[in-house]
């Protein structure tokens, strides 16, 4: 049998924890004798071909920093078929027998695409701070954003206190709100906005009006939900139409940097092992992903159906009655 020769790459928003799962493959790869390449800048570096040998040590002091050292990119262009097609000739030209793609559900389609040539084995570890990449229960970076985000809840909060003030607080999460729901129950938040369960600005406004503890702060955890500051409008709109003030502050990209957790860097490890292990054992098309605590190997999702949604409805209404609110 021929000698494996391997490409890994990082695309999509970066998560802490892409880097002690390169790490992992790398070393994990080396250990088996396989030939293993990174490229820089996801699938814009795919095309642009930067790419560099990987060694031992190309991956040593790296696990405890937060993005990636292969870099990364949102490149637009890989989703038109010209250029994944160009993408799996010079793959297959070069002789490379696998690539393992680390990202969210964006570059999964891509590495969807690069799975078609039945001699390529495409293997995915799911990383993204919004933790909503379907068919694995846990994606890399998610606890480490949750810790970062969680932090500022509680310094607001100090702030809020002295000030008797009230606050709205946008966390990242594109389509999905684990991340909003994660950090607001376990900072203690009032009212939790995801995009899962949309409720209109009056709907709120009752909600909080009608708490049955007088408080002196209130702290909303209000989603992303791919329209970055729009908790400015929200404010401005409770303002208007009920006269309550909240100040807004944004955490935007502070919580996808910083050092990871020691869950995601372990998490990492044994999703960037697992991958290698399933190139040995002849997997394409195939993510790593942990399911009641375990890893396993699954499809790569469904371009149609990729994003995975809070559905815990139950877990926002305790929150709630914890809250006094409800
Ligand atoms: P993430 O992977 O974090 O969800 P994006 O959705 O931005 O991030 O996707 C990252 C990259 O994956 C895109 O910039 C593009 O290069 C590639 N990609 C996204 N969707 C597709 C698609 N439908 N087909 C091929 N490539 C895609
Ligand atoms: O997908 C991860 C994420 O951080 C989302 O939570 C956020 O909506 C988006 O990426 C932001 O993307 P960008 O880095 O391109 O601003």
């Amino acid at each position: 049998m021929s000698k494996k020769k391997i490409l890994i790459l990082s695309s999509g928003g970066d998560a802490p924890g892409m880097n002690a799962a390169i790490r992992a493959c790398v070393r994990t790869a080396l250990h088996h004798d396989f030939e293993i390449f990174g490229c820089e800048h996801g699938f814009q570096g795919l095309m642009d071909q930067q790419i560099r040998p990987l060694h031992a040590d190309s991956v040593a002091n790296i696990i405890q920093r937060g993005g990636t050292a292969l870099k990364t990119a949102r490149c637009p262009e890989f989703t038109r078929p010209e250029a994944q097609s160009q993408a799996r000739e010079f793959l297959l030209k070069n002789h490379f027998t696998g690539i393992v793609v680390l990202g969210g559900n964006g570059s999964f389609q891509g590495a969807a695409k690069l799975a078609e040539s039945t001699l390529l084995q495409v293997i995915g570890i799911p990383c993204t701070i919004d933790n909503d990449i379907i068919g694995t229960d846990y994606c890399i970076g998610f606890d480490t954003a949750c810790n970062t985000a969680l932090k500022a809840i509680d310094n607001i909060r100090d702030t809020a206190l002295s000030h008797d003030r009230n606050f709205i607080i946008e966390v990242m999460g594109r389509a999905s709100g684990f991340l909003a729901v994660e950090v607001g129950i376990a900072g203690g938040a009032e009212f939790i906005l995801i995009p899962e369960l949309p409720i209109t600005t009056e709907q709120l406004i009752d909600k909080i009006q009608h708490k049955k503890r007088e408080k002196i702060t209130s702290i909303i955890v209000v989603a992303e939900a791919n329209q970055p500051g729009h908790s400015m409008q929200l404010a401005e709109n409770i303002k208007n139409i009920s006269g309550l003030h909240y100040r807004t502050c944004i955490l935007g990209h502070t919580q996808r940097g910083g050092s990871p957790t020691v869950r995601d860097r372990k998490t990492a490890t044994l999703m960037g092992i697992k991958a290698v292990e399933a190139l040995i054992e002849g997997r394409s098309n195939t993510m790593v992903a942990e399911s009641q605590g375990e890893l396993a190997l699954v499809d790569l999702p469904d371009a149609d159906n990729a994003t995975r949604l809070h559905t815990q409805a139950q877990l926002l209404k305790l929150n709630q009655i914890v809250c006094g609110i409800d």
